[in-house]
């Protein structure tokens, strides 16, 4: 059975609400609920006093219901008198500001206090119902991702630092800080990077970062552990936030949860949703696959998210499509943010499946046109099978947008969303991988912007190519060790034999100044001057500067093929370049036009264009029941989802 429902806050409304709440969970196909994830003070109102009363009576509505839940531990917002009584645990930006209660997310993780209270809420939750009917998965905190400046943090930072590098000799060399007179003599002069006069140490920021993922996620391992040992046998997860903003290792903390959460939110609306979708879906189940867990879409927007100054609403259907769009790409189910619309708060506006207007609203009809395709659905099984991968690393990514850069424009996510995107549009399905990770079952490999790699991860790659892998590596890759500092001997270090190039010179571009390609394309934000040793020039600079100088290269590198571009291609020539190594490498795409994806033995179509499109397929289609005899036609907007024939 799928997962179908989305965040219930049965605190902000009375009683009689509750009732007709679950009459139309049951109504919308609703099968599970998150119930408690900002309910702190509500649950302790004052320290150390607890109130389970109306939490005991909505779990077991909840369970009479036949919903079952998703109980989350409150700890991202703690309640006022929190803060009042442990002013050290509000957090403090980099300027120095220590922050106050009023909002959410406002603690400082490293503080003993805080970290006291979340294990002792944690205990109480797991103690009390660890055990109810109604659990089905344990839902810890709100998407990690908050940072802090304090003494506290200095001091984990210090310890975090102290197991990293064993000696300040060591960290000395690994940030480089002969540079400026940065030397440290003593461990108490290390501080996270709070405000300074100019530039920071670029290494001093990539290790906080890495600091601050460790650091949450250690936060997140003490609850989940309190869970794990007061309530065995039951799932225990965290759902991730994504975007640049987010200062966490995703790759890295799904190798603690049961279930890959993810929250989703596209930030356009239209065809452009649906590949930000993909994209999203891609990586969760990459990180999933690679933990060996499954993955859940935790929270999307049934409408209307509340965007500052930017109206992203949902168009009619895609409340459908796009969930379908993640159950494609293997989500064991799609839930929202938020059942009911708040009356009051900061998200009043905020969309929910049942919104202000009530259950008499085109949204809340979708909810249950959704609700009743996901059980129809609820045969569907198995996994998504890709040949096309992209490697992700965030590591690489805060590494190559730290301080002193070459080029700002250079944003590790664009790179990424460009790789996805055109091959998406080209039709490819597309798994993402990492450094450490074993290429061999892919076709081709595309690695973008790639800023750091480690030894080891190179050589992976190297050997991957060499043993007849398809690569194709992007301007800003290989060029640092993992301690973000340059390789030396000519750019990408890393990469310079596997591509057989030599790069000596950078020279980025100013924003809509592009440079011309010998193939009548353009290329935009960076340039380079490459020198071919070993590889061929299969698109050359025209004019300026680099006239006559390779961009696009191609080097047969023992079995495989490796390709280099040294500058940004606009989308329609990079999707080209992309598709012709793919096929190359023997990689073939399920079928253009229209998105879609074979999970398991299933194949999901999903027409997100005003026209309908016609697809070879055979079987039954689920979500109009008829038999599938040679093809089926997706209507404009509309989904098919095709069983194979003989499915019994
Ligand atoms: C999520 C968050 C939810 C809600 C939602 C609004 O990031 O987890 O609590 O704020 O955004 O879009």
């Amino acid at each position: 059975m799928f997962y179908f429902g989305g965040d219930y806050n049965p605190e902000q409304w009375p009683e009689e609400v509750w009732a007709e709440d679950v009459a139309l969970m049951r109504l919308a196909g609703v099968t599970a609920v998150t119930v408690g994830v900002f309910s702190w003070a509500m649950l302790e109102p004052t320290e150390g006093r607890y109130e389970f009363g109306w939490l005991d009576r909505v779990l077991d509505m909840l369970h009479d219901g036949g919903i079952r839940v998703v109980l989350a531990t409150p700890t991202a917002s703690p309640p006022p008198w929190f803060s009042l009584a442990h002013p050290d645990a509000l957090p403090v930006t980099a300027d120095g500001v220590r922050l106050t209660h009023g909002s959410r997310d406002t603690y400082c993780a490293s503080a003993p206090a805080y970290r006291d209270a979340c294990r002792r809420m944690a205990r109480e939750l797991a103690g009390r119902y660890g055990g109810h009917p109604a659990l089905t998965m344990w839902h810890v905190h709100n998407e990690y991702g908050t940072r802090c400046h304090c003494d506290h943090v200095a001091e984990a930072f210090r310890r975090w630092l102290r197991a990293r590098y064993g000696s300040l000799d060591r960290l000395n060399d690994a940030w480089t800080t002969a540079f400026w007179s940065q030397w440290y003599s003593d461990w108490a002069q290390v501080l996270p990077p709070r405000a300074t006069q100019y530039l920071p140490n670029p290494g001093q920021v990539l290790d906080f970062r890495r600091f601050v993922s460790d650091e949450l996620l250690a936060a997140y391992i003490e609850q989940r552990d309190v869970l794990r040992e007061l309530s065995p046998g039951v799932p225990v997860t965290t759902n991730f936030a994504l975007g640049g903003w987010v200062p966490i290792d995703h790759a890295r903390w799904a190798r603690e949860v049961d279930v890959v959460a993810i929250d989703h939110y596209p930030s356009a609306t239209g065809p452009a949703a649906a590949e930000q979708i993909a994209l999203a879906a891609d990586l969760a189940r990459s990180w999933a696959r690679a933990a060996g867990v499954g993955w859940l879409l935790m929270e999307q927007a049934a409408g209307m998210v509340y965007t500052p100054g930017r109206i992203l609403a949902k168009a009619p259907g895609e409340l459908v499509r796009h969930s379908l769009g993640h159950v494609a790409r293997g989500s064991q189910g799609a839930m929202f943010f938020q059942w009911r619309a708040p009356r009051g708060g900061a998200e009043r506006f905020h969309s929910a499946l049942v919104p202000h207007a009530g259950p008499a609203s085109r949204v809340f009809q979708e909810a249950c046109t959704l609700g009743t395709l996901l059980r129809d659905l609820s045969t569907v099984d198995g996994d998504v099978v890709a040949d096309v991968a992209i490697l992700w690393d965030a590591q690489a990514g805060w590494a190559g947008e730290g301080p002193g850069v070459p080029s700002e424009d250079v944003r590790y996510l664009d790179a990424i969303e460009a790789a996805h995107r055109v091959l998406y549009r080209a039709g490819f399905t597309v798994d993402f991988t990492a450094p450490d990770a074993d290429l061999s079952g892919y076709r081709l490999v595309v690695v973008p912007s790639l800023y750091l790699v480690s030894d080891a991860a190179a050589a992976r790659i190297g050997g991957y190519v060499a043993s007849g892998g398809h690569l194709v590596v992007s301007f800003f890759s290989g060029i640092a060790d993992v301690d973000g500092r340059v390789r030396l001997g000519g750019h990408p270090g890393a990469f310079r034999d596997i591509l057989g190039v030599r790069v000596d010179e950078f020279r980025p571009l100013p924003p809509d100044e592009p440079v011309k390609l010998s193939t009548g394309d353009s290329g935009q934000v960076w340039s380079e001057h490459v020198q071919l040793i070993g590889a061929t020039a299969v698109a050359s600079y025209t004019g300026g500067v680099l006239d006559g100088s390779p961009a696009v290269t191609r080097h047969e590198f023992g079995a495989g093929v490796a390709w280099y571009l040294s500058t940004r291609l606009d989308d329609p020539a990079y999707g080209r370049l992309l598709a012709d190594a793919a096929r190359a490498a023997g990689a073939v795409p399920p079928q253009p036009g229209i998105e879609a994806v074979r999970r398991g033995s299933w194949l999901f179509l999903l027409n997100h264009s005003d026209e309908p499109v016609t697809v070879p397929a055979a079987g039954v289609d689920l979500v109009t029941g008829r038999p599938v005899d040679g093809t089926v036609e997706v209507p404009a907007g509309g989904v098919a989802v095709v069983r194979p024939p003989g499915f019994v």
